[in-house]
Parts: structure tokens; C-alpha cells; sequence
């Protein structure tokens, strides 16, 4: 089996085509990192102008590297949601020209789905297993359970995880995108120098908060009394990062302790999301499942940020399981991974 995918959600352009030997034939993504750096942060008008743009080439040149014709594909696999709706449109209404033409079926993949699913295409990992994603968008739990069974143990009451280290990036005027800005700086910084709050810490359940660390950053930078110095930042980044992963690492051990009531015989969590990639988070995370006798499974980072792989491989097991969509699958800016899921209690709420 052979799958297409495409993701326009947010500022990558991608195209992937993937088999069903958990083989990745071309992987290829267009980061629109330079048209949105000057604004530092994603201009959606300009992102979805930008996906016009590349979409087609892209996936000429995914398909040419892959070795396929659109004949040899089994479904062409598009992000339906959620996440900026002028780029979905773009990446969907393109997969569906392809289906329409070369009659294949369509896969409107949820792009969360994406993020959970990958383990399997990297590491073959059986379900269920419990999630914790980590992206500039997103901040959450869940349990995956099969394709298409997701239940969300835990949510951001209020900003995504990558958002809080962006804007702290931000504020220190460290550059654009600010996680892995925020990790090079906080490698030469002291984590004990300011003593930021740990959001949540303590508390019951799985939720997650960032938004008020993000004001306790901006504090400290105003109690500093001047710009802050290089090592000021250093120690700002990492006085952050060492507080996020104190939280993280709290609410995550809960979600193991509310996964294994669902779960008792499975025993891995995996990490997925663009913050994934953040060394000192992993490196803690890996205690926080070593303790639980979890194994932490983390795929690679470029798997780990947004990319086409992981929804042609989405796509590809919805395909499997006769989990096809009709060509008039709607684009969607918010798409829970479980509807099912109870609102967030915070002040706002994030699907
Ligand atoms: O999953 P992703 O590529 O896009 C979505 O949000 O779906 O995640 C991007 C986020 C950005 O906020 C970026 O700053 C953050 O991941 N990020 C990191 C690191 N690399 C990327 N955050 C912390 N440390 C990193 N090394
Ligand atoms: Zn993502």
C-alpha cells in the first residue's frame, strides 16, 4: 500500500509518500521560516499564499523521489484540520484535485493524528500507549487507543507549550522560531537563578498551563532594572526551560498513573510535537517514565515536527481500517482528537 500525504496546516509546506512497510519513500518539507521571521510569529494570510505557491512542485518532487505515478498510489492523505484555515483549505482542496483525477481515495487526517500515529511508523509501536504532544499548537495527553479512538486525559487551560517558549524567545529577543533559540541560550545559563513558578505542579488531574510563566518571564526580565545581558537571557532561558519541565513532568506522571487505570498491561508513552525536540525535556521525561517502568519513545526529530509522513501514515491506517472521506470533506480550523473530551476548565479554553 502506498499513500500520498500533504500538510499546509501552519507554516510548513510538505508532501511524503509512505508504504505500507513503514517505509518512508520521500519525505520532503518547504519551511516558510524566512517569510514570517520578520513579523516573529506565523502571518496566516501569508502562510496560505505561500502553500499556493510550493504545494504542486512539492509533490512533483516527493512523488518523482518516491519512484511512484499517481496510478501506483492506494489514497492520497491530506491534514482536514485543525490549524490555519486558508493553509488547510490549500493542502486539501489540492489532495482532492488528485483523488477526483486519478480516482483514489481521499483521507481527510486530523493533523494531532499525525503527531500520535508516528510512533507507529517509526517504531512499530503496538497500541495502546499514552501520548503526551507537545507543539507550538497544542499541549495534551492522550491515550490512543486504535485509529481513530483517542481519549484526551489532560489539555493547556490556557497557551501550548511551544507558544510559551516562542513568546519567551520573544521577550528575550533571542530570534524566530523561539524553542530551540530558548535551548541554545539556556545551555549556558543557570537554571536556579530565578524562581519562576511551576504551573499546575502538585494539583490533580493531567491539565497543563504556560500563560502564567510567560507573565513570571516578563517579570523577571523587568526586575532585571536594565536590558538584559547575554548571560541575563542565559539565565532567564534556563531558569524557563528547568520550570516547564518541572510542570511537564508532574502533569505527565499523572496522565501515567490515569492511563495505567485504562491501560494496566501497556507501558510506553511517547513523545511527539515540534518541543520534542527539546533535549532537557526528553532527558527528564525519560525519568519521569523510567520511574513508572514506562519506556519514553521519541521519534526523530524531524518526524517529530510537522511533516507529510506522519499523514500519509495516518492515512494510510484509516485506509486500512476502510476509513476513507467523501471529496466533499470539510476543512477544519478546530478539530478535537476526542470529542468526547470534557472543556478545558481554564479561562480559554483550546480544543
Ligand atoms: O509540531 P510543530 O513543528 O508545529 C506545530 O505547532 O504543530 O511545533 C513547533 C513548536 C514551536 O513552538 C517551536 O518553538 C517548538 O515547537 N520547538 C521547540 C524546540 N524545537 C521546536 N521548543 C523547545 N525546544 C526545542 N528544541
Ligand atoms: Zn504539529
Amino acid at each position: 500500500m502506498v499513500v500520498l500525504g500533504i500538510e499546509t496546516s501552519c507554516d510548513e509546506t510538505a508532501a511524503a509518500v509512505v508504504d505500507g512497510d513503514r517505509t518512508v519513500l520521500a519525505n520532503l518539507v518547504l519551511s516558510q521560516l524566512d517569510e514570517h521571521a520578520p513579523y516573529g510569529g506565523v502571518v496566516p494570510e501569508i502562510a496560505a499564499r505561500a502553500h499556493i505557491d510550493h504545494i504542486d512542485g512539492l509533490i512533483a518532487a516527493a512523488m518523482r523521489e518516491a519512484g511512484v505515478t499517481f496510478d501506483k498510489l492506494d489514497g492520497v492523505a491530506a491534514t482536514a484540520g485543525p490549524g490555519l484555515i486558508g493553509g488547510v483549505i490549500v493542502g486539501l482542496t489540492t489532495a482532492k484535485a488528485i483523488a477526483a483525477v486519478a480516482d483514489l481515495p481521499l483521507i481527510a487526517v486530523n493533523h494531532l493524528e499525525g503527531h500520535a500515529l508516528t510512533a507507529r511508523l517509526t517504531d512499530d509501536l503496538a497500541y495502546p500507549y499514552l501520548l503526551l504532544l507537545v507543539s507550538g499548537g497544542h499541549c495534551q495527553l492522550v491515550a490512543v487507543e486504535r485509529v481513530g479512538e483517542y481519549r484526551r486525559l489532560g489539555t493547556t487551560i490556557d497557551d501550548a507549550i511551544g507558544e510559551a517558549f516562542d513568546k519567551t524567545a520573544k521577550m528575550l529577543a533571542l530570534g524566530y522560531p523561539g524553542g530551540p533559540a530558548v535551548e541554545r541560550a539556556a545551555a549556558d545559563g543557570d537554571p536556579a537563578r530565578f524562581d519562576l513558578p511551576r504551573p499546575m505542579r502538585g494539583r490533580e488531574g493531567c491539565d497543563f498551563s504556560f500563560s502564567g510563566l510567560k507573565t513570571a518571564v516578563r517579570h523577571a526580565i523587568a526586575g532585571l532594572g536594565h536590558p538584559p545581558t547575554g548571560q541575563d537571557k542565559a539565565d532567564i532561558a534556563a531558569s524557563f526551560q528547568a520550570a516547564v519541565a518541572d510542570s511537564v513532568v508532574d502533569r505527565t506522571a499523572n496522565g501515567i498513573a490515569a492511563f495505567r487505570a485504562l491501560h494496566p498491561e501497556a507501558r510506553s508513552l511517547v513523545v511527539a510535537g515540534g518541543v520534542a525536540a527539546n533535549k532537557s525535556l526528553r532527558r527528564r521525561l525519560e525519568q519521569c517514565a523510567a520511574a513508572a517502568g514506562f519506556d519514553l519513545i521519541a521519534p526523530p526529530p524531524a518526524l517529530c515536527t510537522d511533516n507529510a509522513a506522519m499523514i500519509a501514515w495516518a492515512g494510510l491506517e484509516r485506509l486500512r481500517a476502510g476509513l476513507t472521506d467523501p471529496l466533499d470533506a470539510p476543512a477544519r480550523a478546530r478539530w478535537p482528537l476526542d470529542p468526547e473530551a470534557p472543556p478545558v476548565r481554564g479561562p480559554v479554553g483550546k480544543a
